[in-house]
């Protein structure tokens, strides 16, 4: 469970964050949809392997069962999506359940999906924050493994908030997977 990958989609600033704070897990594969990312060229900077794919226009299934292919070739045991922006395929999450986490920028169970920063001010809230949870077939709802709140302060816009709860995630993702790979 010790042989973490993770998948991500673009920026990468958790997973940089997940490979700086290591702790009881190795970051021994970073996988991406997306080839052009930039955490991809981080990931490489920082000598981790990489696999990309570009998943745009390719059967999804085929996408998954690639994918899992060279997880298992890497001995990987435990995948943590970092701003990883595809559905995985129902095939993909009971293949691998149990052992998928992922971090999302909310208090879950409140805004699950798409921009979560402009949903909280809109809504007037106070308070937001970041969740990590367990990947299960329906969206962004597997059990909470830990949570941050952070507070949304006035004039506030969805760039400003991004940023004080990106600090957040950062901290908390590590922490949370050391103590998962754990368990
Ligand atoms: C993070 O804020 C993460 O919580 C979010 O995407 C951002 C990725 O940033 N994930 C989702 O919205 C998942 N639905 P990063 O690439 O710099 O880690």
């Amino acid at each position: 469970p010790r042989r973490v990958a993770v998948l991500i989609s673009g920026r990468g600033s958790n997973m940089q964050a997940l490979i700086e704070k290591a702790s009881g897990y190795e970051v021994v594969l970073v996988a991406s949809n997306k080839p052009q990312a930039a955490g991809i060229d981080c990931a490489r900077a920082a000598g981790i392997p990489t696999w990309t794919w570009d998943s745009k226009g390719v059967d999804r299934l085929l996408f998954d069962r690639t994918l899992s292919a060279a997880l298992k070739d890497h001995g990987v045991g435990t995948i943590a999506l970092a701003g990883f922006m595809r559905i995985l395929t129902p095939w993909f999450i009971a293949e691998w359940e149990g052992r998928i986490v992922n971090i999302h920028p909310s208090l879950l169970p409140k805004y699950k999906g798409l921009d979560t920063h402009a949903r909280a001010i809109e809504a007037g809230d106070t308070m937001s924050g970041c969740s990590v949870h367990v990947v299960t077939e329906e969206l962004d709802a597997g059990a909470i493994l830990g949570q941050v709140e952070v507070p949304i302060e006035a004039g506030d816009t969805p760039t400003s908030l991004e940023q004080r709860i990106l600090a957040a995630e950062h901290e908390l993702y590590s922490r949370i997977l050391s103590e998962f790979v754990r368990r």
